[in-house]
């Protein structure tokens, strides 16, 4: 039986005008696939659909009342709770618009003036670029390789903070290596940080995308330290599919921070769009079935990805999150991988460059597309390796 997300043809997307299927060009005559921005081809979920609807029809489009928020912040608290284990206490979870303002927030409010930024890499693409724009040092963390895996450097960011680093920049499930970092990992992350009086900004915009076995650990869950020197930011932007609506969450998890963010906060909150937060309460509150469909669909796509046959990249299917990191250092190429693929496969994907030093020739693969297009892209990927 076809899945109804089979039917999203390559030119049903490009019709839709999406960024992610806009990229000019084409490649042999073919039209390009999108898999680079990270959204989803998906079609939004009945109730966040039905969400923003009312909010035109009822002309929800003032500034946000108390109300609104508190209605989000209950929805994302009880998912939070139902699927992680932990629930915020409501007052605590904050609107802002997205989560690079959550960053921002707390590189300017919750870190010593001045201080570096540690960022683990390779790394979602705005952290690379977003610190400097804030005056701050960016100093990058390589990430090390346990066998197939992922895993942070503690050696490396204890140095780092010892050469006056103040925030450290935890992304969990990971972008884009796909790690989705277990308890005993992060709680000795918080060792370290706890030790140099240091902070964290705990990105967890990609919790819900989990696979397989692996589950999603709250940073501020797996010691007893971290609530008391984090920030953690999460939104329904990614697992729902909603980043243009421009609603997302800080998550504060001390009385002191959560005085600091009223005291400081505002002008992050002020950005958030009122039909956003009443969509992200729909999104948590009454699309879950529509999420662990997308889950289940992925989970085919991830297998798809996994049995693929691409000679010279080496591939790490993701336990989190719909990107996959294709290290295409193999084959030797003589140009950032993403060129090569955009031009011989008619694929766009993120060139590993962006995410830091350490994902230079590597791309990250969006799968969030449909089955018959991953396959076409898999195929190109494949055909233009043969061709070299
Ligand atoms: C790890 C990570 N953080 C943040 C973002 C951006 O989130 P927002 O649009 O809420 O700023 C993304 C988007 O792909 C992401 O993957």
């Amino acid at each position: 039986m076809p899945h109804r997300f089979d039917a999203l043809t390559a030119e049903h997307m490009r019709a839709g005008g999406s960024w992610k299927w806009s990229t000019p060009g084409e490649s042999h005559g073919r039209g390009l696939i999108g898999a680079f921005v990270a959204e989803m081809d998906y079609p939004v979920a009945d109730a966040v659909a039905d969400a923003v609807r009312a909010s035109a029809d009822g002309s929800r489009f003032g500034y946000l009342p108390d109300g609104w928020v508190a209605d989000m912040a209950a929805a994302c608290s009880a998912f939070w709770g139902d699927r992680f284990g932990w629930a915020p206490d409501p007052a605590w979870v904050r609107p802002v618009p997205d989560v690079l303002t959550a960053f921002t927030a707390t590189v300017r409010h919750f870190t010593r003036p001045g201080s570096a930024i540690l960022l683990p890499t390779p790394a979602y693409m705005p952290f690379l670029t977003v610190p400097a724009m804030l005056g701050r040092e960016l100093v990058q963390v390589p990430m090390a390789r346990s066998g197939e895996r992922f895993v942070l450097d503690l050696d490396a960011i204890d140095r780092g903070f010892a050469g006056g680093a103040g925030l450290l920049v935890l992304t969990t499930p990971h972008n884009p290596t796909g790690r989705v970092f277990d308890a005993s990992e992060l709680a000795a992350v918080a060792e370290v940080v706890e030790r140099h009086g240091a902070r964290v900004f705990s990105d967890e915009i990609h919790a819900p995308l989990t696979f397989g076995d692996a589950r999603h650990r709250p940073y501020v869950t797996t010691s007893g330290a971290a609530p008391g020197h984090t920030i953690t930011a999460t939104s329904a932007s990614k697992a729902w599919n909603l980043p243009g609506l421009k609603a997302g969450q800080v998550v504060l998890s001390n009385a002191a921070d959560a005085a600091h963010w009223t005291a400081t906060g505002y002008l992050a909150e002020h950005g958030t769009a009122t039909p956003g937060v009443l969509a992200s309460t729909a999104a948590y509150r009454d699309a879950r079935g529509w999420l662990d469909e997308v889950l289940a669909y992925l989970e085919g796509n991830r297998a798809h990805l996994a049995a693929a046959d691409l000679p010279g990249i080496d591939v790490t299917v993701p336990d989190g999150t719909y990107l996959a990191w294709l290290d295409a250092r193999g084959l030797g190429l003589a140009e950032p991988p993403s060129a090569f693929f955009t031009r011989e496969a008619g694929v766009v994907m993120t060139d590993g460059a962006a995410c830091g030093e350490a994902g230079r020739g590597g791309m990250r693969l969006n799968l969030a597309v449909s089955h018959p297009v991953l396959t076409d892209a898999l195929d190109r990927i494949r055909s233009a390796i043969r061709s070299m």
